[in-house]
C-alpha cells in the first residue's frame, strides 16, 4: 500500500427536508453574498427552487442568480459566472443540481479569484491557490462533485472538454436529501450508477498489491450501486433504495475508495471525448467505454479480472480457463448496462467512425493515459473502434 494523506473536509447534511437548512448552513461558513447557480429548470419544475429562495431570506442572505448550466457544463457560461462574481463582490456560490452544476460552480469559484483567463487552470497555465466557497444542494447521484476534487469543464471553442483537481475545490457541504432525486428521468438514474461503478472501477484496477482492504470496499460499493439501481427504477419511490443510491454515488467519488492506490482513469478521459464532440451523457459513454477497455487490457492482470468476475458477478472461476472467467465477468458488465437502458456500443447512440482518430489524438495530447496500463494514441483509437459495434 502506497503512502498518503486523506483529507475530506465536505460537511455532508443527509436526509429529507435538508434542503430548508440551506441558509443557516451558507451563514456558518460566512457566505453573506451569495451566487445562486443552478441548471435548466428542473428545480423550478420541481418546487426546490422556491424553498431555496425562502431558505436565504428567512437567513437574511443576499444572493443573484446564474441559472442556464447545461449538461457538459461550458466555458462560456463559466466566464459569466467568473464576471458576475467579481462585479458584485460574491463570497460564496451555491450550486444545486448535478454534476454539471457543481462543475461550474467550481470553475467559477477559482475564476473569480484569479486575474487571467478561468481556462488557464485547465490547460496547466495555473494552479489553484484558493477559491470562494461553493456549497451544494444535490439533485442527482452520479458525477459526486459534491464531494470531490475536481471539476470538468467543456470548451466550446475547440470542444475540449478538460478537467482540473485541487483540495481547495472540495464543496464546503453538500446537502443530500434523496427524496429530491424522485423527479429524475430513468435515463438520467442509470447513467448516474453507471458514473458511480465507473468511479469505483478506476480505482479498482491498480497494480498496487496489499490493497485489501480497499479492494473489498470496492467491490462492496459496485455490488450495492448495482443493487439500488435497479431497486429505484423498479420503484421510484422506493426512499431507502434512493437514501443507498444516493450515498454511494458520493463514496464512489470522494477519493476514500482510492486511498494507499495508484488509480487508473483512462476511461474516463476517452468518454470525455465522447461527450465533448457528441455531447452525450457522461454515464452512457462510460457504459460504451468500459467494457471495451476491459477487453483490451485485461491480460495485464488476470488475476484482479477474475477477481473482478468473481467478486463482483458471482463468475465460478474456471481456474484453468481464467480467460473464459474473465470474459464472462465482462459480458455480466454489460449486461448490467443493458437491463437498466444504457447504451453498450458507439452504434447505440449514432456514433460511427468518423471522428474515432481524432478523438483518440485529443485524449492523448499530454501522452499516453492510464495509471494501470499506459494507453497510447493507437491503443485508445483500437478501443474505439472495438466500441463501435
Ligand atoms: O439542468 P436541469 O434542468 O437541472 O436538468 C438536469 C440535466 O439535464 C437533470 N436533473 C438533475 N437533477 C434532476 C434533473 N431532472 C429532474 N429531476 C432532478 N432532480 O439531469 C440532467 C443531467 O445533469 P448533470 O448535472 O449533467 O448530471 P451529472 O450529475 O451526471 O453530471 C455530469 C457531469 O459531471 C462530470 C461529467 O463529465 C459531466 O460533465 N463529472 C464530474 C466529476 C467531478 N467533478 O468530480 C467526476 C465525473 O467523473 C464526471 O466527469
Ligand atoms: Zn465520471
Amino acid at each position: 500500500m502506497k503512502n498518503f494523506t486523506y483529507v475530506n473536509t465536505t460537511k455532508i447534511i443527509f436526509g429529507k427536508d435538508t434542503e430548508n437548512l440551506v441558509g443557516e448552513e451558507i451563514k456558518s461558513f460566512g457566505g453573506k453574498k451569495v451566487l445562486f447557480h443552478y441548471g435548466g429548470g428542473s428545480i423550478k419544475k420541481s418546487g426546490l427552487y422556491e424553498r431555496i429562495i425562502k431558505s436565504l431570506k428567512d437567513s437574511h442572505i443576499d444572493y443573484i442568480e446564474l441559472g442556464g448550466v447545461q449538461p457538459n457544463p461550458r466555458l462560456s457560461l463559466v466566464r459569466s459566472g467568473v464576471e458576475l462574481c467579481k462585479k458584485h463582490n460574491i463570497d460564496f456560490i451555491l450550486a444545486v443540481g448535478g454534476g454539471s452544476v457543481i462543475d461550474s460552480a467550481k470553475a467559477i469559484g477559482i475564476g473569480a479569484v484569479y486575474d487571467g483567463d478561468v481556462w488557464d487552470f485547465f490547460s496547466g497555465k495555473a494552479t489553484i491557490n484558493t477559491t470562494i466557497p461553493v456549497g451544494v444542494i444535490l439533485t442527482i447521484p452520479a458525477a459526486g462533485s459534491e464531494a470531490s476534487t475536481g471539476t470538468v469543464i467543456t470548451n466550446e471553442y475547440g470542444w475540449y472538454k478538460w478537467s482540473v483537481n485541487s483540495v481547495i475545490i472540495r464543496p464546503k457541504f453538500a446537502i443530500l436529501n434523496p427524496e429530491l432525486t424522485y423527479t429524475l428521468p430513468a435515463y438520467q438514474i442509470a447513467c448516474g450508477a453507471s458514473d458511480m461503478v465507473a468511479h469505483v472501477f478506476e480505482r479498482y484496477f491498480t497494480n498496487e498489491s496489499g490493497v485489501d482492504f480497499t479492494d473489498e470496499l470496492c467491490e462492496a460499493t459496485i455490488r450495492s450501486i448495482m443493487r439500488s439501481v435497479k431497486m429505484v427504477l423498479n420503484n421510484p419511490t422506493d426512499y431507502e433504495a434512493r437514501a443507498n443510491l444516493m450515498w454511494e454515488g458520493t463514496l464512489a467519488h470522494n477519493g476514500i475508495l482510492g486511498t494507499g492506490r495508484i488509480e487508473d482513469w483512462a476511461s474516463h478521459k476517452i468518454e470525455h471525448e465522447l461527450s465533448a464532440i457528441y455531447d452525450i451523457a457522461h454515464g452512457a459513454g462510460l457504459a460504451i467505454i468500459f467494457p471495451h477497455w476491459m477487453e483490451y487490457v485485461y491480460k495485464h492482470d488476470i488475476y484482479r479480472f477474475a477477481r473482478f468476475s468473481h467478486r463482483i458477478f458471482n463468475v465460478d472461476v474456471d481456474f484453468f480457463n481464467l480467460e473464459a472467467t474473465v470474459l464472462e465477468g465482462i459480458k455480466r458488465l454489460k449486461k448490467f448496462y443493458q437491463e437498466i437502458g444504457l447504451p453498450t456500443k458507439l452504434r447505440d447512440v449514432n456514433i460511427g467512425n468518423e471522428r474515432l482518430k481524432e478523438m483518440a489524438e485529443k485524449a492523448t495530447i499530454n501522452g499516453p493515459i492510464g495509471g494501470f496500463v499506459k494507453l497510447t494514441t493507437d491503443d485508445v483509437y483500437n478501443i474505439y473502434k472495438m466500441a463501435l459495434e
